[in-house]
């Protein structure tokens, strides 16, 4: 692996090694400490972000990385440089990593070829959220021990989201079934890429289900406003308290985050025993620390050098 850009790209096998790195560096993560000891990344997000930001930035520093913010509003971006030129810039300085939040399809697919750092896609569009599903796929391998023979539902604004799709394809990848459902008025002209015969009403899947994870409202991607009141929706979509009372004995509560409390879902099930929602924002600080180990781990342990006698360690200059 040279970039993380989508889930899609991934086969069963690399989605497994991921996510047993993950695991490891859960139980013995001072194993892990430093290995990017010297390693420049840099995060740029050009749409808003709390936990796929933040647990980057957590997950660099746990690992040693020096870790560079960029911020559109007082870059180069202002006097019209272009992202690829912008990223040809931070890997001339020596950056190895660069973490891409955006709101276009394809982005790093145009550039990932010109490209010598590493790219990993932290959201882009409708189309992928890789580490969103790792750490879901995570969340879901601690609870149940394997993915075969599971049933998924992925509920709401499939069409929009890039958290249903990259779920969907890492889920399937590793044998779960994967049903849907949502208001017809958002998908029914998109999500080309589910199968037909996958859609449901929610009400016939929440009792079959070993995993219900619902999907945020992508106000800011919608062509028109939705019409469906925030009661409406919720009634008809979402996951009500009589609808969690159906579901199966052992069953779980997903949600990506940020929470539109009382539409997706009620507000009381955020934090009810069966939900897994901060479960999955604490696994997002381990499967990020995985995939920067695989994409600059073994880099930074080749660049590994004896330190001369005379000179001087990382960190240190002379006369400080
Ligand atoms: N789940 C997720 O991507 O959250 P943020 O937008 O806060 O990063």
């Amino acid at each position: 692996m040279k970039h993380l850009t989508g889930i899609q790209h991934l086969d069963s096998d690399q989605l497994n090694m991921l996510l047993d790195t993950a695991e490891r560096i859960k139980e013995c993560e001072e194993d892990y400490a430093g290995i990017l000891q010297g390693q420049c990344v840099a995060n740029l997000f050009f749409e808003p972000s709390t936990r796929t930001r933040f647990s980057f930035e957590v997950a660099e520093k746990r690992l040693g990385a020096y870790v560079l913010n960029f911020q559109e509003a007082t870059s180069s971006r202002q006097k019209g440089e272009s992202i690829y030129d912008t990223l040809k810039t931070l890997e001339a300085i020596g950056v190895k990593a660069a973490v891409i939040r955006h709101s276009q399809n394809g982005l790093l697919d145009d550039m990932h070829p010109r490209i010598g750092l590493a790219l990993i896609n932290a959201g882009t569009g409708n189309e992928e959220h890789p580490t969103q599903c790792l750490l879901d796929l995570l969340t879901i391998k601690q609870e149940f021990g394997c993915f075969r023979g599971l049933k998924v539902a992925i509920v709401g604004d499939v069409h929009h989201s890039r958290v249903a799709r990259s779920n969907y394809y890492g889920l399937t990848k590793l044998g779960a079934e994967v049903y849907f459902a949502g208001p017809p008025c958002l998908n029914q002209a998109g999500a080309s890429w589910v199968p037909r015969g996958c859609w449901y009403p929610f009400d016939e899947l929440v009792e079959e289900m070993d995993v219900i994870m619902m999907l945020r409202i992508q106000h800011e991607r919608h062509e028109q406003a939705l019409t469906l009141s925030k009661a409406d929706y919720h009634q008809h979509y979402g996951l009500t308290e009589e609808r969690a009372r159906r579901m199966k004995k052992g069953a779980i509560i997903m949600h990506p985050a940020p929470v539109n409390r009382d539409v997706e879902l009620a507000s009381t099930l955020v934090e009810a025993p069966q939900s897994r929602i901060f479960k999955q924002m604490e696994n997002g600080v381990y499967v990020r620390m995985a995939v920067l180990y695989h994409l600059l781990g073994p880099a930074a342990k080749r660049q590994v050098q004896p330190v001369n006698k005379g000179a001087f360690p990382l960190g240190a200059f002379p006369g400080t």
